[in-house]
């Protein structure tokens, strides 16, 4: 699905319609400028630009960033591993990079099922590489905003059975969904989608994990300059995102003590909450 319908708001973020986003290389994306801290090719002067502003008001960003991505390695390890998860539904994929979730879910188990879905044009000229599937398994791009949730469920339901449990997950992509979009309503209707025995993976930006100034700071640098409007939330806010559900230990914390490898010393603060929920 593609559409060319997202416009710019005055302050820089993407309106409250959904769609794909146009391919706009003098504003900064928010998964170029990801790509551009995690070493990647796939980023303009705008992402880079908007990447050293924010790196200006918020040192930590880069760390944030790189502890978000291993958090990201963690929970599917977690869940195709412990939790004995075969479905995956990884919606605000980014681009591909390295340990992308099946490369990490079918290491575990082959026969994983992941479908991936985001609405920037460089993750689908991307999108092969998320095709690489295992043979025993088997992996599908969707093209479609988080907003658009319908379109996404209908097409992973071509390749998920949604009669088994499936984990949904939603890795820095929820903090850029701006509440008049209403995100709480987005994820429990992802979640009323999926059956009991199903996960929620999210990881959130913290309004309470900051400094009040280097907070406001950062968001009005990053809004001024990145496509999407970055909006972090409070603890509370984030815990709601699992509303019904069973936190997996140890519950909502900074990505980094997720279950944290050994050897992994903290090297900064993520200022990000991170989660996996169960559905009963
Ligand atoms: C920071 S990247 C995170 C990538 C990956 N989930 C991870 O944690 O490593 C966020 C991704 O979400 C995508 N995204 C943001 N808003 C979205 C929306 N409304 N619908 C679909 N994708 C979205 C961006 O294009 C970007 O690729």
């Amino acid at each position: 699905m593609t559409s060319d319908n997202a416009e710019t708001a005055a302050d820089g973020g993407t309106s409250g319609r959904a769609g794909s986003l146009p391919f706009d290389t003098s504003v900064a994306h928010q998964a170029r400028m990801y790509d551009y801290v995690l070493g990647g090719k796939d980023n303009y002067a705008a992402d880079r630009a908007a990447v050293e502003a924010g790196l200006k008001a918020w040192p930590d960003m880069a760390f944030a960033m790189r502890a978000n991505r291993a958090f990201l390695g963690r929970v599917v390890r977690y869940l195709a591993g412990e939790a004995g998860i075969r479905q995956f539904l990884d919606i605000g994929t980014g681009i591909p990079t390295a340990g992308n979730t099946h490369q990490v879910a079918q290491a575990i188990a082959p026969e994983s099922l992941v479908v991936y879905a985001d609405y920037d044009p460089v993750v689908l000229a991307h999108a092969r590489a998320l095709l690489t599937s295992h043979e025993a398994g088997a992996t599908e791009y969707i093209d479609a905003d988080l907003r658009d949730t319908d379109t996404i469920l209908d097409q992973a339901a071509q390749l998920l059975d949604f009669t088994k449990p499936v984990a949904v997950t939603l890795l820095a992509i929820v903090h850029v969904i701006p509440d008049s979009d209403d995100p709480h309503a987005i994820v429990a209707k992802v979640m009323d989608a999926v059956p009991p025995g199903s996960y929620l993976a999210i990881s959130h930006a913290g309004t309470d994990l900051f400094d009040k100034e280097t907070n406001d700071t950062f968001r009005g640098v990053i809004n001024q300059m990145m496509r999407q409007r970055y909006t972090p939330r409070s603890r509370e806010q984030v815990a709601r995102f699992f509303a019904g559900m069973d936190l997996v230990e140890p519950g909502l914390v900074p990505v980094e003590d997720w279950r944290p490898e050994p050897g992994t010393a903290d090297a900064g603060t993520s200022a990000l909450y991170g989660g996996v929920g169960r559905k009963p």
